[in-house]
């Protein structure tokens, strides 16, 4: 799938030994490409579909470990209740039909968020794809869905307080890797590369936690248009970066 790339570009500029071991997208910019060309947001979110479609594809035959992509905020419930009706029917559609891809591929499916407040055929639908991928032991696709990053930091604080409250004996020890244990993310990696497609330089209450140490990509593309070229020059891009996790850089 990366055959006859554009000028300029080649596989070949792709260090296959030092890709992120997780990589994350805030998928921005399907309303504007739908109003651009005179058509309806939902256009622009079905297009965003076939994008997300390359993407996990691309990322499977590059060998990436851990996919993530942010599909719904828990803000994005303010959005009018026609859009947030299509998008929870378009979610539920998308992962039947990609179901299919999944096996093929052996992705394991994971949701990040609280899939509680989801419409009852959204919920179904998802919690089909955890069961159905469950033993699958390629690459994780961790779709983030009704996601806030304080909420869930707050919901670890909560369920650790709890824990705590039960148990006769606690040391009072809170570590970072309990934390992270209480995350949607437990048992997976941090994220190494977080991209951005629309231009817009926010983190918008995803992930805060996990990406302390993660190289920040944006690029102008709306997500309808970003596609596997787009996606190589992004690790091309954070190969090129100089990752000290707040240490100095020591030579040899
Ligand atoms: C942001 O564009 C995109 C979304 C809110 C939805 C993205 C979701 C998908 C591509 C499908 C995900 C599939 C599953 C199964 C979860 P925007 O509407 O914020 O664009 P704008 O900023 O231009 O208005």
């Amino acid at each position: 799938m990366f055959a006859n790339p554009p000028e300029g570009l080649s596989l070949d500029l792709l260090d296959r030994d030092r890709l992120p071991q997780h990589l994350s997208i805030i998928m921005d910019g399907n309303g504007r490409w739908a109003q651009a060309r005179g058509l309806e947001r939902g256009a622009g979110h079905a297009a965003g579909v076939d994008t997300l479609r390359e993407t996990i594809t691309a990322c499977v035959r590059l060998g990436i470990p851990t996919l993530s992509a942010y599909a719904f905020s828990t803000e994005n419930w303010r959005r009018p209740q026609h859009e947030v009706n299509l998008l929870m029917h378009l979610f539920a559609t998308t992962l039947v039909n990609e179901l299919p891809l999944f096996h093929q591929e052996n992705v394991r499916l994971e949701f990040l968020g609280d899939l509680e407040d989801l419409p009852e055929e959204t919920r179904a639908v998802f919690q089909r794809g955890l069961d159905e991928t469950a033993d699958h032991t390629g690459m994780v696709l961790a779709l983030a869905v009704n996601y806030g990053a304080r909420a869930e930091i707050a919901r670890a604080a909560r369920e650790i307080a709890q824990e705590a409250v039960a148990c006769e004996d606690w040391s009072g020890e809170v570590s970072e890797e309990l934390v992270a244990e209480h995350l949607y993310t437990r048992g997976l990696p941090d994220v190494d590369l977080l991209v951005r497609t629309s231009g817009e330089m926010r983190l918008s209450n995803y992930l805060l936690w996990q990406c302390a140490y993660a190289e920040f990509y944006v690029t102008d593309t709306l997500w309808p248009d970003f596609d596997r070229w787009e996606l190589l020059r992004a690790l091309i891009a954070y190969q090129g970066r100089d990752r000290r996790f707040g240490g100095v850089k020591v030579d040899g």
